[in-house]
């Protein structure tokens, strides 16, 4: 029965009356409702009878004149779920009965822990609205900020919540934002992993309870990813309705899905509220992460799509700031990545000038755009027991310093990267030595190492100061064009007892945030240097990490095999742009698989591509291939990385076959990626019917690598290649198989 109540209330709330709402962003204020509109979607609330800010509508774009009447709380269901509880809304404070997932939940110093939030005033943003909530009897003041983006309809959500009264509140919980869907069936689509095996996505019911996706880590982790994709019903890749989030925090966070009692469905994500304290002191504010919300009519497939283009658009650093003088019009992309070589692979820590400059030569004869050293070149570094913290060259590997090494990069057309991993240090290390106390730690307790080494706690002033101080330095002396940024391990014992035992948690804000002002500060002093995010792989990656880097390493799992469903994985979140794929030797170090270079090299043409192999090693035809093959991916690797990507077969569940396809915004271009895993009773590749061309233009196909059917036309309509379809030759069969084609307008 209470479904039949629930359903016809949601309808009601959902119920449009006829007044004129068509601005962009409007608030009304007889009714007292908020609407933003952006790309396909529309996001309402408002304020109710009661003066609790109230989600009323996030879907689908509503017609320009449609409106609502005023947010009407849910009723209380009988008499164990208050109305308050049952209300989906925005920010709730944990009070009066509240059994969902509180937004804020604060202890005052007389110990009331009692919080209910209500409507004060707003003002109207470029985007959106700021939203001024408050306390019924107590100056604890929250600010909810809404920024819509037009273009894709994702918008950006967050707190900041400030104590204007004259005594410390301590915060236990603060989330950035609650999201909220009306009764009904939905699958949750969540990522998860662990070093070497990220990027696995998990697809579930969203059954009564709540699914806890979360890193207690510090950091954002290997183990689950902030992102999260609710699809209704029947949805699917290509069809259907997605709703979906993203967290921008790079500390430990949480995300909490709840179906509630009357089988609704809450999203709650901010700051992990396990050992979580925050003392807000009288007249200071705490700003919660954003995260962010979108809706796509067009399944998962279309929400990546709107994540890709938003993240190319607004979170990534963009040139946009620093072009545009000369009044041509600014770019709305960062670049593609250059094509790098990392030596890691290939040396591991025995890095050396005539190793480095040898490997170099070889990179340069390849098309290598970029020659990254990774770790090895700095203190007492002969593995990974020495040398975190001591930031100077090493001198017997490098007896004249990096220039020469550096010098003899851009002779030969490249520029010059670093590994750097500036948060950590081993205890056998200068460092170390000097300031023992700078790690994180309890006075007295054990400190926990893993890899050998422990976390600096960058929370602290001294700490920050010295980070910042080293990689400036490092920038300005050096002409380095990028930098790895290593981080690689988790937290333990995380204490800083320089505080009062009270605000010794401040560690779980305060450390991210330092982290986000290095980065910041380092790309304003050296704005040509670019930065990827790297711990162990793809542990620090989110959206609040790719405000300040240009590119992230997805895992330090490179089998090519393993790298098409962690690649896949990551591309429902992510950005081909920043996904950095190397190509390293066979058969590979983790799964002694063995797979041809062509395979390597069209597995990590599907995003960002580099070369980790040993080069110095391979043949004069291996070299030729690569040659071959990097030429050909830098024709079309805009297309690849900044298209739209079409997840056409799945590599998910050990499947024979896998392919993607990216198309220019523009559609003037195609890109088709073909995977075998190994060929079954003789099974051939299955017609490959493609997406998202011009139906009326004509496009000319070309192989970059493999065989089209013979008897394929050279140029058809975007209509036949999407409903005819590609076809394999027969010879496209066996183990590890790739093949790759383009598709360019006539
Ligand atoms: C981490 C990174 C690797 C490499 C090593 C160096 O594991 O993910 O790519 O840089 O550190 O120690």
């Amino acid at each position: 029965m209470f479904r039949a109540i629930a359903t016809s209330l949601a309808l009601f709330a959902a119920t449009a009356v006829a007044t004129a709402q068509s601005a962009p962003v409007s608030f009304d204020s007889a009714t007292k409702v908020f609407r933003l509109d952006g790309g396909g979607s529309s996001y309402v609330f408002g304020v109710n009878a009661r003066g609790e800010l109230q989600q009323v509508y996030w879907g689908g774009r509503l017609g320009a004149t449609d409106a609502f009447p005023a947010a009407r709380p849910m009723p209380e269901w009988a008499s164990f779920d208050s109305s308050y509880t049952n209300t989906p809304q925005e920010y709730a404070g944990w009070g009066s009965g509240l059994f969902m997932e509180p937004a804020l939940k604060v202890t005052f110093p007389d110990g009331n822990r009692d919080l209910v939030l209500h409507y004060q005033n707003h003002t109207a943003t470029a985007e959106g609205f700021d939203v001024v909530l408050q306390d019924i009897s107590r100056p604890i003041v929250v600010t909810l900020h809404y920024a819509m983006d037009r273009e894709s309809g994702i918008l950006a959500r967050s707190a900041t919540i400030e104590n204007r009264g004259t005594d410390p509140v301590m915060v236990e919980q603060a989330a950035a934002a609650s999201w909220a869907l009306p009764a009904g069936q939905y699958t949750l689509n969540y990522l998860t992993g662990r070093w070497a095996g990220e990027w696995t996505l998990n697809q579930e019911p969203v059954l009564a309870g709540a699914r806890v996706i979360e890193s207690r880590r510090g950091s954002t982790g290997h183990q689950a990813n902030p992102w999260f994709a609710l699809q209704a019903g029947e949805a699917n890749e290509d069809h259907g309705e997605v709703w979906f989030g993203a967290l921008a925090w790079s500390g430990a966070w949480r995300i909490t899905v709840e179906r509630d009692q009357l089988d609704a469905v809450r999203v709650t994500g901010g700051f992990n509220p396990f050992d979580f304290g925050y003392v807000l002191q009288p007249g200071k504010t705490l700003e919660t992460p954003v995260f962010y919300g979108g809706y796509s009519a067009h399944g998962l497939g279309g929400a990546s799509r709107l994540l890709h283009h938003f993240e190319l658009a607004h979170v990534l650093p963009n040139p946009r700031s620093t072009a545009g003088a000369n009044g041509a019009p600014l770019p709305r992309s960062p670049k593609p990545r250059p094509v790098i070589y990392n030596s890691w692979e290939a040396t591991e820590f025995r890095v050396n000038e005539a190793g480095q400059m040898a490997l170099a030569e070889k990179a340069a004869a390849l098309g290598i755009d970029r020659f990254v050293m990774d770790d090895g070149w700095f203190g007492q570094r002969k593995d990974d027991h020495a040398g975190l913290g001591d930031w100077y060259v090493n001198q017997e590997k490098f007896p004249h310093g990096l220039k020469p090494l550096i010098d003899k990069v851009h002779a030969l057309g490249m520029d010059f990267g670093l590994w750097v991993e500036p948060e950590m240090v081993n205890p056998d290390s200068d460092l170390y030595r000097a300031h023992p106390d700078w790690v994180l730690n309890f006075k007295g307790r054990p400190e926990s190492e893993q890899r050998n080494q422990l976390v600096l706690n960058l929370a602290r002033q001294d700490v920050h100061d010295y980070i910042l101080g080293f990689l400036d330095k490092l920038l300005t002396e050096n002409d380095i064009a990028f930098l790895k940024w290593d981080y690689n391990r988790n937290w333990s014992e995380p204490g800083w007892d320089q505080l009062p035992a009270a605000e010794q948690k401040r560690v779980y804000v305060e450390f991210t945030r330092n982290l986000y002002g290095i980065l910041a500060e380092l790309r304003h002093r050296h704005p040509k240097v670019e930065i990827e995010s790297c711990s162990g792989g793809g542990g620090r990656v989110d959206l609040g990490i790719l405000k300040y880097v240009d590119e992230v390493w997805p895992s330090d799992n490179t089998d090519p095999f393993d790298r098409l469903t962690q690649q896949s994985g990551f591309t429902y979140a992510y950005t081909p742009q920043v996904m950095m794929a190397w190509v390293t030797d066979s058969p590979h170090w983790m799964n002694k698989r063995a797979t041809t270079l062509q395979y390597r090299l069209l597995s990590s043409m599907q995003g960002s591509l580099g070369i980790g192999s040993n080069i110095a090693a391979w043949s004069p035809d291996e070299t030729a291939v690569a040659k071959r093959l990097i030429a050909a991916y830098k024709e079309v690797q805009t297309t690849i990385v900044q298209g739209d990507l079409y997840r056409l077969l799945s590599p998910l569940g050990g499947s024979e076959f896998s392919a993607t396809e990216t198309v220019k915004a523009d559609k003037s271009q195609g890109v088709v990626f073909l995977f075998i895993h190994s060929t079954q009773e003789g099974h051939g590749f299955p017609t490959l019917k493609l997406k998202g061309l011009d139906a009326n233009a004509e496009y000319a196909l070309t192989a970059i690598e493999g065989k089209a059917r013979a008897g394929t036309p050279g140029t058809a309509s975007g209509a036949w290649w999407m409903n005819h379809g590609l076809e394999m030759d027969e010879g496209f069969r066996g183990d590890f198989q790739a093949a790759a084609f383009r598709l360019d307008r006539k």
